[in-house]
């Protein structure tokens, strides 16, 4: 495939250079380079021996690795690899995305970014699925919008179609410019996704497929939005809840704070703080009352949960942990003998710009996510499965500026949803939320919202279209988005080029 590339890129006058995965940045030959994508500081001298001292112009950039032998086998080789092969390109794009963005001013500045799902963006039905690469579709999407003014182009492969064929198929693609991010390149065509409008019929809805003999596992269920997903399944069905969160359990609200709002349990802490000489920070006290609310929350959810009639279990773990959270899912197995239906809504955001994130951080948001949903299609038996519901974002469907990081893990999701529906026989569903008056949404974005005219989901609209997507039953539809304000956001989306 590369070999197509670079000899059609060569016709037309170009020339380029091939960047090799390897222990330091090098150049071989003089097309060819070494770098260690995992190491920063190994990209920066790449791109000193690149440009630094030629004061040559990067006019575009193609990413190979998403279809390269270690990231697009069937299937997901690992946790690990899904996020290595984001993370590699996620630090090539931070390095060299001013470079692309001066280029742009002068005619160039083209990113295009390869993966080879099913050359249908994971959306065809049949056939194999490389789900390996999938988060890369998140990351080139939030790179669009982080730099407006590149031509930013995901574009997915169908291997089997033969190297040749995909090869001059994607020099096409290379030089038209028609502000699709997403295309998909397969034997029978050229596809792209558009969204469709749909509600669920009264009459399409079935019953819920759970009742009170039902065993339901919910990641990140003791608050925030899962925790309303558990209350109305709770108030519909009493099945036996499994939640699982990272907070410890709390223990019971002493007497002294029980009864205080939040204006008076600061007061409460800053006297407590006077009273033991400790010195006033402000930042510990804010970080001790965000803990006494949270752990308030949770137990007042736990009991709301409780109240229902619904059986109630709380695990404090990292879903993360193969050995802590796959070794829940045999327990629960062994102590009731069914796993009727999952939700998985752990997750967690640290937005910055690409410009400004860390590795670390990048891969904190991502195996978060990620990792814990492989686990669950590890260890789940799909056969007496009903539902498995991954709480994805619009923010993967989109991109988001911020949030490089988490609209990988979303895309992941989404494709992740696509491969288990094509094996298992219930209904496996990303549903692709936009942002909820709830849960992880900050003060911050309900501003930005405000101000851009922007409807949230309503808690009680929200768990409406939940518990509708599951009447809904198996039916090989396992991407959705729900969102408020869809027409804007895509507004939004395209406006940025
Ligand atoms: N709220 C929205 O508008 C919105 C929109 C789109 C998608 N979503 C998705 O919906 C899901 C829930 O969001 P939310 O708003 O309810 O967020 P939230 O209030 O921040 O809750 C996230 C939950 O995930 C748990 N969690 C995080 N990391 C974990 C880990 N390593 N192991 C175990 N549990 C972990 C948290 O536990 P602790 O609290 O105990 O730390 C918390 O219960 C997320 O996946 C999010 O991406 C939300």
């Amino acid at each position: 495939m590369t070999s197509t590339v670079t000899a059609g890129l060569t016709q037309e006058g170009y020339r380029y250079r091939c960047i090799l995965p390897g222990s330091r940045a090098r150049k071989v030959s003089a097309e060819t380079y070494e770098v260690d994508f995992g190491s920063p500081e190994s990209l920066q001298e790449l791109r000193q021996l690149l440009v630094g001292s030629s004061g040559e112009i990067i006019g575009a950039a193609i990413n190979f690795l998403g279809i390269s032998q270690a990231y697009a086998a069937t299937g997901c080789a690992s946790g690990e690899a899904a996020l290595q092969v984001t993370l590699w390109s996620f630090q090539f794009l931070k390095e060299f995305a001013n470079d692309l963005t001066a280029a742009a001013q002068q005619g160039g500045g083209t990113v295009m970014n390869l993966t080879a799902l099913d050359g249908r963006l994971g959306l065809g039905r049949g056939g194999r699925m490389a789900l390996t690469s999938s988060g890369l579709l998140g990351l080139f999407k939030t790179f669009q919008q982080e730099y407006p003014t590149l031509r930013v182009k995901t574009v997915d492969l169908d291997l089997s179609a033969g190297n040749t064929i995909m090869g001059s198929r994607l020099l096409d693609e290379l030089m038209v410019d028609d502000h699709l991010v997403e295309v998909g390149l397969s034997a029978t065509g050229r596809s792209t996704v558009r969204l469709e409008r749909t509600t669920a019929h009264p009459t399409q809805l079935g019953p819920l497929p759970l009742d009170k003999s039902s065993v339901v596992l919910i990641t990140g269920g003791a608050n925030g939005i899962t925790y309303d997903a558990a209350l109305r399944l709770a108030e519909l069905a009493k099945p036996t809840l499994i939640l699982v969160g990272r907070s410890p359990l709390p223990e019971p609200e002493g007497d002294d704070t029980r009864d205080l709002d939040t204006a008076k349990l600061r007061m409460h802490l800053i006297q407590q703080r006077k009273a033991q000489g400790q010195p006033m920070v402000p930042a510990q006290i804010e970080q001790n009352l965000r803990r006494i609310l949270k752990d308030r929350q949770i137990l007042d959810n736990l009991a709301a949960l409780e109240a229902t009639g619904a059986t109630v279990e709380y695990h404090s773990m990292d879903v993360r942990d193969e050995e802590t959270f796959g070794g829940l899912i045999d327990d629960v197995y062994t102590r009731f003998g069914r796993i009727d239906g999952v939700i998985h809504g752990a997750g967690v955001i640290e937005d910055k710009l690409m410009k400004d994130k860390t590795p670390q951080s990048y891969s904190n948001v991502f195996s978060t996510k990620v990792d814990s949903a492989l686990i669950l299609a590890k260890r789940l038996k799909p056969a007496e499965l009903k539902f498995l519901v991954f709480f994805s974002s619009v923010s993967g469907r989109f991109g988001n500026g911020g949030q490089a990081d988490y609209s990988a893990a979303n895309e992941f999701l989404n494709k992740l949803a696509d491969d288990l529906d094509r094996k298992w026989p219930g209904r496996i569903v990303a549903i692709n939320w936009g942002a909820w008056d709830a849960g992880m949404v900050s003060d911050e974005l309900r501003k930005l919202y405000a101000a851009r005219d922007l409807y949230m989901i309503p808690i009680p609209d929200g768990v409406q279209f939940l518990e509708n997507e599951l009447r809904l039953g198996s039916r090989g539809e396992p991407e959705v988005t729900i969102a408020c304000s869809i027409p804007k956001l895509i507004e939004m989306v395209s406006a940025r080029r």
